[in-house]
């Protein structure tokens, strides 16, 4: 039996949702979906409504997903200019620096409103135009989210590039979408290290195939020396600053595309999510209101970053759809001191915090004397999410940050889907730690098992999706194909997540890590494919084969099994070589944790990697490996076992 913290008396009776309207609601989004998402439409403010709410298939010959297909808005009115009349000089964002010592700043909705239409007309003086493709790699101050608003402004599409992604994955990634225009800074500041973010875009525009490319716009951050090209690198505030402060908003269908942010897969490169403008918008700003219980003084911060899809969705557009104050934070949780999250909410009065597990297991092996330290007694809510909370990392979180007051929703959604698909909502749902718990609306999880057969009550299996929802993607940038073959092909008639996951006797759903060939490293998706290309180029490289394995903080690291090519010596030099090799050709997130060398991999007759022992090896688990009974050469893996190097 898991523990049970039912909803207190107290936060529900002054919360958004109950308990009786949750199963209301709930039953109704299912029921009559059509309606239920009409009515929901409603929150938005649309230049024409739509009158096709839902048009969706999954069957493979007749595949479409479209929500509110004749509908037209413009996600910065709804964000922006719908909020002045009555939020004007709220503060938007609230911009906490990477020094504690650094000046705050607080734009308001008046002040954001302005800086997005600025850039919006230098944007469309450059040539920027709707359907156009622009590159943002930021660090996480005011303007990225000035960036990507401004993009959605003149219906320009955006592709933001996580500051911690090294040249060759920019480069990937503005050849992919064909980016006309880069916006970065001088530099980006996280714990008071420099990390050169002109730089890096100098180094990426050198790649073949980045020459779409026009103009890079550079905000002076840092005011660290840069290398200016002309004319294609332009100071960003001499390009904003003499714009009118009015700009005219693109009238956008809502199936017009938002943004592209690349995700990693189980196989090949990364690929371009493509989210929508109307579905997307509506369903990241109603789970923003419901399951964060939003109300008007709340102070909300997300610690995510604008690179991650929980920033796009929970810093910038649920959160200023909504008309709240978002916290946008530059630096990282332990500088100057492992008490920094505490006490940016003690400086803001911050009352709804939301950040990863990976996070709280690091902090949480610091002790309680950093926490103990501040109030913290503005919360009223914390929000997980990325990956897997373990209970006790749970525990600690309600516990001793939240001390024993403040409901913890466990969030679980994907790149993919927009936004938030099964959490507590705060006021009517009992929590457990550990588990996500129940769907939000019209979401119609399913478990099967690997033939796709339905598994009913009590079970654990693959999660499936049964039917649409508005937030989800749309397609992969530049192949449908891609898109339908991922998510639609292995059990047809349904959306499948790549994750496993047990249902309880409850009906509460426990998320039980991704069953594919991604890693989720501190909440970072890594594809095990990507490293093994990264390391492969290495001209010393014959063969390389990565998986994950538990880590107490990262939740899993990168293990690495390396062949070299005939003649070349393993030296714990090259070794480090490697791991810097794969920082350089990926970016920090994927440095491999373990490397180890392998004289051969386990492989099938028909030369396939058998990755399943691969992973009990890299687990320790050398009594685990299963069947091994159709291994080519089973003395590989005897090897291997003992070779493995004992952490
Ligand atoms: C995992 C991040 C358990 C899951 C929003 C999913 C989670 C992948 C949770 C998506 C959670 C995310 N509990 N697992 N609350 N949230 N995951 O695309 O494996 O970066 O498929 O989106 O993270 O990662 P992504």
């Amino acid at each position: 039996m898991s523990d049970l913290y039912p909803v207190k008396p107290e936060f529900a009776a002054s919360a958004r949702i109950g308990k009786d309207e949750y199963q209301r609601l709930y039953r109704e989004s299912v029921e009559d979906s059509e309606g239920f998402w009409a009515k929901a439409a409603e929150r938005l403010d649309w230049f024409r409504k739509p009158t096709v709410i839902k048009d969706v298939s999954y069957d493979l010959d007749d595949f479409r997903i479209r929500w509110f297909a004749d509908g037209e808005l413009n996600v910065s009115v709804n964000c922006l200019d719908r909020q002045l009349a009555e939020r004007g000089e709220k503060v938007a964002i609230l911009f906490e620096p990477d020094s504690p010592d650094a000046p705050v700043q607080k734009v308001t909705y008046r002040e954001l409103h302005e800086r997005v239409c600025r850039l919006g007309n230098a944007l469309r003086n450059l040539g920027v135009a709707k359907g156009d493709r622009v590159t943002i790699y930021l660090p996480m101050i005011p303007d990225a989210v000035v960036a990507m608003l401004a993009c959605a402004r003149i219906g320009a599409v955006h592709s933001v590039v996580f500051g911690g992604f090294a040249p060759n994955s920019i480069a990937d990634r503005v050849i992919d979408c064909g980016s006309k225009l880069i916006i970065t800074a001088d530099e980006g500041l996280r714990g008071s290290r420099k990390i050169p973010l002109k730089a890096n875009v100098d180094a990426a525009l050198k790649l073949p195939g980045t020459n779409t490319v026009e103009t890079v716009l550079v905000v002076r951050h840092t005011g660290g020396a840069v290398d200016m090209q002309a004319p294609r690198d332009r100071w960003f505030h001499d390009v904003v600053d003499g714009q009118p402060a009015q700009c005219e908003p693109e009238r956008m269908n809502a199936e017009d595309p938002l943004f592209i942010l690349y995700t990693s897969g189980s196989t090949g490169k990364p690929k371009g999510v493509l989210h929508t403008t109307g579905g997307y918008l509506l369903y990241a700003s109603y789970t923003h209101e419901a399951i964060f219980d939003l109300r008007e003084d709340d102070i909300y911060w997300c610690t995510a970053d604008v690179g991650w899809v929980t920033g796009h969705s929970y810093i910038v557009y649920g959160p200023l759809a909504n008309g709240a104050t978002s916290l946008v934070f530059e630096g990282v949780p332990n500088y100057p001191s492992v008490s920094r999250f505490w006490e940016v909410i003690d400086k803001h009065q911050v009352t709804i915090f939301y950040t990863a597990p990976t996070a709280i297991r690091a902090l949480m092996r610091e002790g309680e004397e950093p926490v103990k330290k501040t109030s913290r007694s503005s919360l009223r809510l914390l929000g997980s999410v990325g990956e897997p909370i373990n209970p006790e990392a749970w525990r600690w979180y309600y516990d001793v940050v939240g001390d024993g007051r403040c409901p913890v929703v466990d969030t679980w959604w994907q790149t993919e889907t927009g936004g938030i698909l099964i959490s507590p909502l705060p006021g009517a749902i009992d929590l457990k730690p550990g588990s996500a718990t129940l769907p939000f609306f019209g979401v119609r999880p399913a478990l099967v098992d690997a033939d796709g057969k339905v598994l009913e009550g009590a079970a654990e299996g693959n999660l499936v999706l049964l039917d649409s929802w508005p937030g989800q993607m749309r397609t992969v940038y530049g192949d449908h194909q891609r898109f339908i073959d991922t998510y639609f092909r292995t059990y047809p008639g349904t959306y499948f997540t790549g994750d496993g996951c047990r249902r309880d006797e409850d009906g509460y759903y426990w998320i039980t890590g991704r069953v594919d060939d991604v890693i989720n490293v501190s909440g970072h998706r890594i594809g095990t494919a990507e490293v093994e290309s990264a390391l492969v180029a290495h001209p010393k490289v014959a063969e390389a084969a990565v998986v994950g394995f538990p880590h107490d903080i990262k939740g899993q690291g990168i293990y690495a099994y390396v062949t070299l090519k005939a003649g070349e010596q393993p030296t714990d030099e090259l070794q480090k070589e490697l791991v810097a090799w794969v920082r350089k050709e990926i970016g920090p997130i994927a440095t491999p944790d373990h490397l180890q060398w392998a004289p051969g991999l386990p492989k099938t007759r028909s030369g396939k990697i058998m990755r399943r022992i691969l992973r009990k090896i890299a687990e320790n688990a050398p009594d685990q490996l299963g069947d091994t009974s159709t291994l080519a050469d089973p003395s590989v893996v005897e090897s291997l076992v003992s070779e493995r190097k004992v952490k």
